[in-house]
């Protein structure tokens, strides 16, 4: 695994959830060649997608043996617990690792809710994408199901064959 993604530029969806959040920290631990990994994270109850992602390095006990080194450098102390910055603000705090950048989007909205800038940078740059984002609702219309679970992978990166 480590030397598949050494150099590589990785896309990952769903870092918020169950998968996700798996495969990124075991990216991170194992993988210490990766170039830079994308994580498209959408917004939620007000809260920004970045700083949903953040709030998860900084609170998700699975990133808790990470926090303080040099891979989520500005999560030193918080073992587990929300920690304030210099301004006390908790919001206002990035993960601080220039590897790792967290992309604005849904995957159900059209260009994925990417601003044009992002998806142009993703397009050009993402060698790899590990598509974890889905609705596991069993209500969903197949046709959602099939589209936002699966064929984003194929559209994100059409350059790309799927592996
Ligand atoms: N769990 C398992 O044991 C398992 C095993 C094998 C395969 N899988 C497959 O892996 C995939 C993920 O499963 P999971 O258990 O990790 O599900 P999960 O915990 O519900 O996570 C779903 C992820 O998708 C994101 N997401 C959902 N809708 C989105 C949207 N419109 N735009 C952007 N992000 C969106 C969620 O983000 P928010 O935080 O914003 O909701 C969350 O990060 C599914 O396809 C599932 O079938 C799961």
């Amino acid at each position: 695994m480590r030397d598949a993604f050494a150099g590589r530029t990785v896309l990952l969806t769903g870092v918020t959830g169950f998968v996700g959040s798996l495969v990124l920290e075991q990216l991170l631990r194992t993988c210490p060649e990766i170039t830079k990994i994308y994580v498209v994270v959408r917004q939620k109850h007000g809260i920004s997608g970045q700083d949903r992602f953040h709030k998860m390095l900084r609170t998700n006990p699975l990133f808790r043996l990470l926090r303080g080194t040099l891979l989520l450098p500005c999560f030193a102390g918080s073992a587990g617990h929300d920690a304030s910055n210099d301004d006390g603000n908790l919001e206002l705090i990035g993960c601080n690792n220039p590897h790792i950048e967290a992309i604005a989007g849904n995957i159900t909205l059209p260009d994925y809710g990417i601003a044009q800038a992002d998806l142009l940078r993703l397009q050009q740059q993402t060698e790899i994408v590990i598509h974890a984002a889905a609705s596991i609702s069993f209500d969903d219309h197949i046709h959602d199901a099939i589209t936002h679970n699966y064929m984003v992978s194929c559209s994100l990166c059409p350059q790309y064959d799927m592996g």
